[in-house]
């Protein structure tokens, strides 16, 4: 698989995301996580917590054209994007096959979600892409997931049954190995059993026109 975490606002989950769900396809096959974003979390992340699979930093804007020989013999690629660098987010969505979004249920990250749609919906033609949802930082016993599943059905997305909970050992996850994946194991599993959206067909249609 060769998975996008893209959301071009800020501290949505993109990175914590990625660490999981690499290191729940490292145990499936050689895994690469590719860190895209110049401020190198995910690579800080590796270097403090030597990690089952390798993380190599590149935040360029022609990661599409770069990543093939990179990728060569890995089975799962894992893209973590930064926010607010369209350019170096489109070319990570070139290279894949699913983006990934992490998104928390809250007004204002829904509010801010316009940018990535669009960029999505512009990639879409050159690279049709299975678009997903994952809910981050969910408050438990609070309405906002639920809401949040309304606003994104309204918007054509597909949102992965799965949902991650705000939890403190998520917060505290950066420089570890997580041995426990957590909620993650099953986004995991949905995102492998997911047949993916024929060209047309993608998430991204509520934002075209
Ligand atoms: N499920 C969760 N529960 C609690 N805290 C979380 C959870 N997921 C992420 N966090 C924390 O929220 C913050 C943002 O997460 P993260 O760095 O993964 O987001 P990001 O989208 O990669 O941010 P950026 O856009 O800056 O790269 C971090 O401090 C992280 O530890
Ligand atoms: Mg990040």
């Amino acid at each position: 698989m060769r998975l996008a975490v893209v959301n071009l606002k800020g501290g949505t989950g993109k990175t914590t995301t990625a660490v999981h769900l690499a290191a729940g396809l490292a145990r499936l096959g050689k895994t690469l996580l590719v860190d895209a974003d110049p401020q190198g979390s995910a690579l800080s992340w590796s270097e403090q917590a030597g990690l089952a699979f390798p993380v190599v930093a590149l935040p360029v804007r022609d990661l599409h054209k770069r990543l093939p020989q990179l990728a060569d013999g890995y089975a799962h690629l894992v893209l973590d994007t930064p926010p607010g660098d369209p350019a170096i987010v489109r070319s990570a969505l070139l290279a894949s096959e699913v983006a990934l979004l992490p998104i928390p249920p809250s007004l204002m990250d829904l509010d801010r979600l316009r940018p990535t749609l669009e960029l999505l919906a512009e990639v879409e033609p050159l690279n049709p892409l299975g678009v997903q949802v994952l809910l981050t930082r969910v408050r438990r016993g609070t309405k906002s997931a639920k809401a949040a599943r309304e606003v994104l059905a309204e918007l054509g997305l597909a949102v992965l049954e799965a949902e991650i909970p705000l939890r403190e050992g998520y917060a505290t996850a950066f420089g570890l190995v997580p041995e426990d994946l957590g909620e993650y194991e099953a986004a995991l599993e949905e995102l492998l059993v997911k047949p993916q959206p024929q060209p047309g067909s993608a998430g991204t249609q509520g934002v075209r026109g």
